[in-house]
C-alpha cells in the first residue's frame, strides 16, 4: 500500500478541534491543492469564501442545521458552484445563452472536487475536517450572509482544525464492500436480500428492518432534508 491510498483510506472526518490554530503557510498550501484538482474545461467554475468573521461562522454554525462545532473550527472554507465569473466574463465580449443545468451540474463537480483535494491535503498535514452537506438549506439566510448574487450555489462547506486526542482514536465508520458499489457494464437494481447484505454492518444491536425505518426517519424523511430540497429549489429557481 503506498502512502496516498493509505492516507485515502484512513482519513476520517473530525468534528472536535484542538485550540492550535492553521498557519497561513498550510492555508495556503490546502488552497494550491483544491485549484490544483480536475476541472472541466480547467474553467475552474467554483470560488471559495474563506469565513474568518467569528459572527459568520456563528451564524453558519445555526444555518447549517444547528452544528455548533462549526464556529469552533479554525478554518471554514464553502465552495461555491461558480459559473457566473465566465457568464460574465463572456457578456463582455457577446452574447451568451443563459446557464443552464448542465453548466450547474459541472460547477457543483468541479467545487465539490477541489473540496476533496482541499480535504486531502489537510489530512497529509495533520488537519482534521468535516464536509457540511447543510450548506445548502436556508437559501435566504445563506445568500444574505454570504453576498450570493444569481447562479452562484453552494456545493458544500468543509470546517478544518487539528483533531483532539479523542476524534483521533475515534473508529472510522465502516464502508460498503466494494462488490456492491461496482457494476460491471450495466447497472441493476439489487434484490431484498442483497440490500440487507449490503447494510448489515450498520444496525448494531437492531434488526435490519427496525434499523432502516428509523434511519429512513432520521435521515430521509427529515425536516433537515425538507429544508434542503426547498432550498436548492430556490438557488436552481432560474436555471432552465
Ligand atoms: C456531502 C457531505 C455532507 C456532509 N454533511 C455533514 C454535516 O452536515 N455534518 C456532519 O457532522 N458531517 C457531515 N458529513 C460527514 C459524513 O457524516 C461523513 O463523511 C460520513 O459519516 C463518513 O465518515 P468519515 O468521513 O469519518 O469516513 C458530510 C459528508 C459529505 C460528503
Amino acid at each position: 500500500m503506498n502512502n496516498v491510498i493509505q492516507q485515502l483510506i484512513d482519513r476520517k472526518s473530525v468534528r472536535q478541534f484542538t485550540d492550535k490554530p492553521i498557519s497561513n503557510e498550510d492555508k495556503d498550501l490546502i488552497i494550491t491543492a483544491a485549484s490544483n484538482a480536475p476541472s472541466a474545461g480547467n474553467m475552474q467554475l467554483y470560488s471559495i469564501i474563506d469565513v474568518t468573521d467569528e459572527k459568520v461562522k456563528e451564524k453558519l454554525s445555526v444555518t447549517c442545521d444547528n452544528q455548533p462545532f462549526i464556529k469552533e473550527a479554525k478554518m471554514v472554507l464553502v465552495f461555491l458552484a461558480d459559473y457566473r465569473k465566465w457568464y460574465l466574463g463572456f457578456k463582455e465580449v457577446g452574447e451568451p445563452r443563459k446557464i443552464g443545468p448542465g453548466d450547474i451540474h459541472l460547477a457543483l463537480a468541479d467545487a465539490n472536487i477541489a473540496a476533496q483535494n482541499a480535504v486531502t491535503a489537510a489530512w497529509s498535514l495533520g488537519i482534521g475536517s468535516c464536509y457540511i452537506g447543510d450548506i445548502s438549506e436556508q437559501y435566504e439566510e445563506v445568500t444574505k450572509l454570504l453576498k450570493l448574487p444569481e447562479y452562484i450555489v453552494p456545493a458544500s462547506m468543509v470546517v478544518f482544525g487539528y483533531p483532539t486526542e479523542n476524534q483521533l482514536e475515534r473508529v472510522k465508520p465502516e464502508r460498503v464492500k466494494n462488490k456492491y458499489l461496482v457494476f460491471e457494464n450495466e447497472y441493476r437494481d439489487f434484490n431484498a436480500e442483497e440490500f440487507k447484505d449490503m447494510w448489515s454492518y450498520k444496525t448494531g444491536p437492531l434488526e435490519y428492518e427496525e434499523y432502516m425505518k428509523r434511519f429512513l426517519n432520521r435521515k430521509y424523511n427529515s425536516e433537515f432534508c425538507d429544508e434542503m430540497n426547498r432550498s436548492m429549489k430556490e438557488y436552481l429557481k432560474d436555471i432552465k
